[in-house]
C-alpha cells in the first residue's frame, strides 16, 4: 500500500516511523516531512496546508491511504477532499473537526449529550461577556472560539483579569478571527491528563493516556508551549479511570457526533481535568498530541498502518491492539529562546549516538540537512528524545542519558519531564 502522511513535526515522524514497520507498506511519502522523516519516507515539497497540492500528489502518485497529522488541514476540509476521491483517510471531516476548530460547538455538544465539562456560556460581544463575569464573581477561563495555535485560552483569577482577557480577545483581536466569538467557563481544579481514543465513525477504542508538560521551564514555570515532553501511560489514568473516560466521555461523544450527522473518524484527543468528582473535558483535539504521539507510538506493538486504516474504514471491530507493557517518555529539545524568538540553522551533533542507545528513538520535529549532510535545527521544537523503561522513572533516566549524548549548545530542554509520575 502506498501511504502519504501529511505534516512535518515530531508527531508525524512518530507516525511515519510506526507505519514504516508495517509489512503492508510498499511506499511511504510525507508532505512536507522533515530530515528525520526522510529516513523512512520520501518527503514531498508540499505544505501540510496546501490542500490542492496534496490532492494533486495523491492522484499523481497513486496514493492509497492518507494519514493527516495536524488539525489545520482537517479543519480546512482535507479529509473531505480525499474521501471524495474515493481514498481512505485517517482524520475527521471538516464538520467533525469542529470539535477542535470551534470551542463553542464542542461545548454545546457536551452539554446536549450530558458529557462532563466546565460550566460555560458563549458570547459574540464583550459587554454581555463582562456582565456574565461580574455576576459569576469567581475565577473563570476565557477562550477564543476558533483555532489559535494552542494559545487563545486565558486563565483569569480575578474579575479584572477576566475583563482584560475579554478585551484582549474581542477588542484587541489578539487571536484574529478566532476571537470573534468566545467561551467563558468555570475554572476547573484537579490533575490534567490527556486521553486518546481511536474512532471509526460509530465506535471508539481506547489507545492510551498520557501527560504533557506545556510550560517551558522546570516546575511548570514560564510561558506555555506546544508541549515540552510527555509520557505514557499516565498513572492518574488507571484502569478504572480509563473505563470511566470511555463510558462517560469518549463513547457518548462518538455517539453524539454520529447523531449530529458528523460521524467522528480518526483520533479523539481529550484534554481532561481529573478532579474529585471524576474526569471532565477541558478540550477536544481532532488529532494526536505532539509530543504525546511520540511515546504512544513507541509503545505500540500492533501494526500501526492496519490500526489507522481500520479507523478510516469503519472497521475498528476487526482489530485488537497490543502494547509494550513498559512506559515511554519523550523529552523535547527546543531552540534557545523558544517559545519566543529563536535562531534557525544551528548544527546538531551526536544524534546517531543517542539513537543507537537501547530502547531510544530520537524523533525529529524541526530539522533539515544542509548540502554537506549536517543536521540543522529548523524550528522551535526540534527533537523529541524518546525512551522506553520499566517505569516512568526508568524511561526518564534513559531519555535524559540520550539527551546528554546530543551535542547542541543552541538548544535546551526541561529536566523534569515525568515529575508527576515519578513523584507519585
Ligand atoms: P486548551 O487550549 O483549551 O487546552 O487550554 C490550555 C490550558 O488551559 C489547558 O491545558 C489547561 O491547563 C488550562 N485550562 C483550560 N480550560 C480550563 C478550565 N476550565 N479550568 C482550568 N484550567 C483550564
Ligand atoms: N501537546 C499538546 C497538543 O498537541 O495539543
Amino acid at each position: 500500500m502506498k501511504v502519504l502522511i501529511v505534516g512535518g513535526g515530531g508527531r508525524e515522524h512518530a507516525l511515519a516511523w510506526a507505519v514504516a514497520k508495517s509489512p503492508k507498506l510498499t511506499k511511504l511519502y510525507a508532505a512536507p516531512g522533515n530530515a528525520g522523516i526522510a529516513a523512512c519516507a520520501e518527503c514531498l515539497d508540499i505544505g501540510a496546508e496546501d490542500l490542492d497540492g496534496i490532492c494533486a500528489a495523491v492522484k499523481d502518485l497513486g496514493i492509497e491511504f492518507v494519514i493527516v497529522g495536524p488539525e489545520a488541514p482537517l479543519v480546512a476540509g482535507l479529509a473531505d477532499r480525499i474521501d471524495a476521491m474515493g481514498i481512505p483517510v485517517f482524520g475527521p471531516s471538516a464538520a467533525a473537526a469542529e470539535i477542535e476548530g470551534s470551542k463553542g460547538m464542542m461545548k454545546d455538544l457536551l452539554a446536549k449529550y450530558g458529557i462532563p465539562t466546565a460550566d460555560y456560556e458563549r458570547f459574540d460581544e464583550p459587554d454581555a461577556a463582562k456582565e456574565y463575569i461580574r455576576i459569576k464573581n469567581h475565577p473563570v477561563v476565557v477562550k477564543a472560539d476558533g483555532l489559535a495555535a494552542g494559545k487563545g485560552v486565558i486563565l483569569s483569577h480575578t474579575i479584572n483579569e477576566a475583563y482584560a482577557a475579554v478585551d484582549q480577545i474581542m477588542i484587541e483581536e489578539a487571536f484574529g478571527d478566532a476571537g470573534a466569538e468566545i467561551v467563558i467557563e468555570e475554572f476547573l481544579t484537579g490533575e490534567e491528563a490527556s486521553f486518546f481514543a481511536l474512532c471509526d465513525g460509530t465506535r471508539a477504542i481506547p489507545l492510551a493516556g498520557a501527560q504533557d508538560h506545556k510550560q517551558v521551564h522546570d516546575g511548570d514555570h514560564g510561558p506555555n508551549t506546544g508541549g515540552m515532553g510527555a509520557y505514557t501511560p499516565a498513572p492518574v489514568l488507571d484502569e478504572a479511570m480509563e473505563k470511566r473516560i470511555m463510558d462517560e466521555i469518549v463513547t457518548p461523544t462518538v455517539e453524539g457526533m454520529a447523531k449530529e450527522g458528523k460521524p467522528y473518524k480518526g483520533v479523539l484527543f481529550a484534554g481532561l481535568m481529573i478532579g474529585e468528582d471524576g474526569p471532565k473535558v477541558i478540550e477536544f483535539n481532532c488529532r494526536f498530541g505532539d509530543p504525546e504521539c511520540q511515546p504512544i507510538m513507541s509503545r505500540l506493538k500492533s501494526d500501526a498502518l492496519e490500526m489507522l486504516l481500520a479507523a478510516a474504514k469503519g472497521e475498528l471491530d476487526k482489530i485488537k491492539l497490543k502494547w509494550d507493557p513498559r512506559a515511554a517518555l519523550t523529552v523535547v529539545m527546543a531552540a534557545n529562546g523558544y517559545p519566543g524568538k529563536y535562531a534557525k540553522g544551528t548544527e546538531i551533533r551526536g544524534l546517531d549516538d543517542a539513537d543507537a542507545m537501547d530502547d531510544v528513538t530520537v524523533f525529529h520535529a524541526g530539522t533539515k540537512t544542509d548540502g554537506n549532510g549536517r543536521m540543522l535545527a529548523n524550528g522551535g521544537r526540534v527533537l523529541g528524545v524518546t525512551a522506553l523503561g520499566n517505569t516512568v522513572e526508568d524511561a526518564q533516566k534513559r531519555a535524559y542519558d540520550a539527551v546528554d549524548a546530543i551535542d547542541w549548545p543552541e538548544g535546551f530542554c526541561r529536566r523534569d519531564i515525568g515529575w508527576r509520575a515519578v513523584g507519585r
